[in-house]
């Protein structure tokens, strides 16, 4: 079954055709850094624009890159939430008219749910159970995966997402939009121990998440040092990361083994870290489990991961029929069960 998937939730207008659900065919990703950098941030508006100007070229070029015609989509599925509503809108009427047209099956699809299928993608992906950290710029959690379609939030962040905390330090460093690769880059020249930044364990036992101390640490930091953090920025973006890095690491380790579970899966912009990978790999070898990260290129958002999802969601799905009435949603759906495991 060949699945369209699109993604337009945040700045990356995608495209991807992926047959059932592990081959992809082609993935196409067109991201709007450049256009939203000037503003230090995504504009909404902006985005959804953007995301106009370009849905059907991109979703063309990602038929041609499969080598396929419209008419060979079996299904279409699209990213329905969270995210930003007006871009979100963008990918989501496209794909359900264009379904609508070809007369095949589509789905929405839950972008969370995307980045955690990104794994099977990959030749080595995990078999069920396995934890899950999810770290990107919109969403931090610990999930755990009983099979496609069952997910449980073992934990969240209750403020800001780590991904989000990459991106604030770096625009206050003077390093630009967005900021989680160049602090990863200048923190390879500093000295993680020379600046000590606070880590936000919350409750040890639990696997909530909170990364705005830190945040307001670096810039506390940066306010008592004005002319002395100039000469220090690779110290303060090895430090910063390294608090990071120590908290994501100690809760997805203690999380497998809460659940007596030795498979780990990162994934989201975040686990494209080196660092991260390093540390949780080292923690998990350790403790007798196997790391799974997708490719770079998977990690952030993209639509190969969503025709993933979406290929089990429509499996599971009684009725196959486009709903006309389905919407999209800007938040997090069912947050659920945050909670402690031992
Ligand atoms: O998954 P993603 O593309 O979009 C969301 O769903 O949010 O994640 C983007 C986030 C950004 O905050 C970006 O700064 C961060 O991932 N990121 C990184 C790295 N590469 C991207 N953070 C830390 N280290 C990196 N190498
Ligand atoms: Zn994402």
């Amino acid at each position: 079954m060949k699945i369209l998937g699109i993604e337009s939730s945040c700045d990356e207008t995608a495209a991807a055709v992926v047959e059932d659900g592990v081959t992809m065919l082609s993935s196409v990703v067109s991201s709007q850094v450049e256009m939203h950098r000037p503003y230090g941030g995504v504009v909404p508006e902006l985005a959804s624009r953007k995301h106009l100007e370009i849905i059907a070229p991109v979703v063309n070029e990602a038929l041609k890159m499969a080598g396929i015609d419209k008419n060979q989509v079996d299904a279409v599925a699209v990213t329905a939430g969270p995210g930003l509503i007006g871009a979100l809108l963008v990918g989501f009427c496209f794909g359900k008219s264009l379904a609508y047209a070809l007369g095949v099956p589509w789905v929405g699809v839950d972008h969370l749910d995307g980045h955690i299928h990104s794994v099977f993608l990959q030749t080595l992906f995990p078999e069920f159970p396995f934890i899950t950290l999810l770290a990107s710029g919109g969403h931090t959690g610990i999930y755990y995966v009983t099979s496609h379609t069952k997910v449980q939030c073992l934990g969240q962040t209750v403020d800001d997402a780590a991904g989000e905390a990459f991106d604030k330090v770096a625009k206050m460093l003077g390093m630009g939009y967005p900021g989680g690769k160049a602090i990863a880059e200048m923190a390879a020249d500093g000295d993680p121990d020379k600046i000590p930044f606070p880590r936000s364990y919350l409750d040890k036992d639990a696997f909530n998440f909170s990364f705005s101390g830190l945040k307001s640490a670096v810039h506390r930091y940066i306010q008592t040092h004005p002319e002395e953090y100039l000469g220090q920025i690779p110290d303060i973006a090895a430090a910063f990361q390294e608090a990071v890095v120590d908290v994501l690491t100690y809760k997805v380790i203690r999380a497998a083994a809460g659940k007596k579970c030795r498979r780990i899966a990162l994934v989201g912009g975040v686990a494209a870290n080196q660092r991260l990978n390093v540390r949780v790999r080292a923690a998990a070898e350790k403790a007798g489990a196997a790391v799974f990260t997708p490719s770079p290129e998977l990690c952030g958002d993209n639509a190969a991961m969503i025709a993933a999802a979406g290929y089990y969601y429509l499996k599971g799905q009684a009725s196959q029929a486009v709903d006309l009435a389905s919407d999209v949603y800007s938040r997090v759906k069912s947050p659920s069960s945050a909670g402690t495991l031992m």
